[in-house]
């Protein structure tokens, strides 16, 4: 939905606009009050507070091309609208969302939008669907070529050498899935800025979340979102976005932008039904307060895993240790920020809460992974991330299976695990962690049965 332009009788594609969509957002509101209150007004028929389920998939018209605003609901659906307008509220600096039936179809139709014979300058640790999308699908049946470079540590000449003359787009995650490499987002939109071809700034902000990150005030033109994590965070819904300012400049013009996205979410179908906007519009509610929960789990986990002997390696740029934790800190959203400032020195001793995504590596490699996973009982051996339960996976066996294997281990994804932090009490996470990996380590020296008894002065670091 967009929020901030003059009102109109409706879209082309039949999408509706009302004037009480046109509400601009409050920017004395916080995060959570725009997060309830935005694209959550109660219903003017009825008074209901929260928004009826309209499963009505065609619309009255008193006469022919009459009608309150809606159609056809692949076009325009009155709980799809609200959801893109609560998108609008939740993402700083946006104006316009628009949702579809995954994060992966959102990545289609943004491809698809460039045209024929672009090329796609993406950083090389991407999520393995965006990978397979772009070297097999993209390239394949769209004529769009892609080049992967290593954004974390390229240096400005190298970026701005892999910038070719019809490069449209940068697309940039961070931190990287599951290697958690952070990108320097303000950089990397000052190079494209640079460039003739004026590519657009792409951020997956799937990982972060419009809590922790705000790419689009750090200058990227748009951010798309699995909203199949954290924002629905209830492992319930398939569903992505794209979203972006509304006010244009003269390198991009976002409102046409949002025209053609709108017109290709209508003739690809890819929209997502309403009772899934429903279900993601009550999780994105809670956005806040969940989020903030993960990242104090996984902040507690990471500095525990780290005082584990038989964990190798652990990346959480939240970490003081990690190597690029001052650009973590430095980019988080200004409403992250404000929460830090909430937070006793205590808690903040090993670092900050950077999102609920933990990877590290066990001594023993990938065979030794592997001999974890099944050893975990709170977290659940599954795929995906960003909902309330906490999750582990082996992403070079599992979500980035389709990364040809000499590529995942110059990557470093091969033995990696991965945790998804849910939001249970922490000590049990960490409980359940330590009694896997103990485990372990039993394993290793022969004694399956426990008789070694694990040390039991083994500080976790908090
Ligand atoms: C970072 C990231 N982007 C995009 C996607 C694709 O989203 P979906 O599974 O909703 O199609 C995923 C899925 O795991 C992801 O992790």
């Amino acid at each position: 939905m967009t929020i901030s332009i003059s009102p109109a009788k409706g879209h082309a594609n039949g999408h509706a606009i009302s004037d009480k969509h046109h509400l601009k957002r409050s920017p004395e509101h916080g995060f959570s009050t725009r997060a309830i209150h935005i694209g959550s007004e109660a219903d003017p028929t009825t008074g209901a507070v929260i928004p009826p389920i309209s499963l009505s998939t065609t619309y009255k018209q008193d006469e022919v091309g009459v009608h309150k605003g809606f159609e056809y609901s692949r076009s325009g659906n009155p709980n799809r609208d609200a959801l893109e307008r609560t998108l609008v509220g939740l993402e700083a600096g946006a104006g316009h969302a628009i949702t579809f039936s995954s994060g992966s179809a959102t990545t289609a139709t943004i491809l698809q939008s460039l045209g024929p014979n672009a090329h796609v300058l993406s950083v090389n640790d991407v999520y393995g669907g965006t990978f397979r999308f772009l070297t097999r699908v993209a390239k394949e049946t769209m004529g769009i070529e892609s080049t992967f470079v290593d954004l974390e540590n390229a240096a400005d000449s190298d970026v701005l050498g892999a910038i070719k003359e019809n490069t449209k787009l940068i697309w940039i995650e961070s931190p990287t899935n599951p290697t958690l490499r952070l990108i320097d987002i303000p950089r990397i939109v000052a190079l494209a800025r640079q460039a003739q071809s004026k590519p657009l700034v792409l951020v997956d902000n799937t990982f972060l979340s419009p809590f922790y990150a705000s790419p689009l005030l750090q200058g990227a033109d748009i951010v798309i979102h699995s909203l199949t994590k954290y924002i629905n965070g209830h492992s319930d819904v398939v569903m992505g976005a794209a979203i972006f300012p509304s006010s244009s400049t003269p390198d991009s013009d976002y409102d046409t932008l949002a025209q053609k996205l709108r017109f290709l979410q209508n003739a690809h179908g890819a929209v997502p039904s309403a009772f899934d906007c429903w279900l993601a519009q009550r999780g994105a509610k809670t956005l806040a307060v969940r989020m903030k929960t993960h990242g104090l789990n996984a902040l507690r986990i990471a500095s525990f895993l780290t005082s584990h002997p038989a964990v190798e390696h652990v990346i959480y740029p939240g970490l003081a240790t990690h190597p690029l934790h001052a650009l973590a800190h430095t980019s988080l959203s200004p409403h992250t920020q404000q929460f830090l400032n909430t937070l006793p020195q205590s808690t903040l001793a090993h670092g900050i809460p950077y999102g609920g995504m933990v990877s590290f590596r066990v001594r023993g490699g990938a065979r030794s992974a592997e001999a974890l996973l099944p050893k975990l009982k709170l977290f659940t051996l599954a795929e995906s991330l960003g909902g309330v339960e906490s999750l582990a996976e082996l992403p070079a066996r599992m979500t980035h299976a389709s990364i040809p294997p000499a590529e995942r281990e110059a990557l470093g994804i091969e033995g990696l695990v991965r945790l998804s932090c849910g939001i249970e009490e922490v000590e049990d996470l960490v409980e359940d962690l330590r009694s896997a990996l103990d485990g372990l380590e039993d394993e290793d020296s022969g004694c399956e049965s426990g008789l070694v008894t694990p040390p039991s002065d083994v500080s976790d670091g908090l």
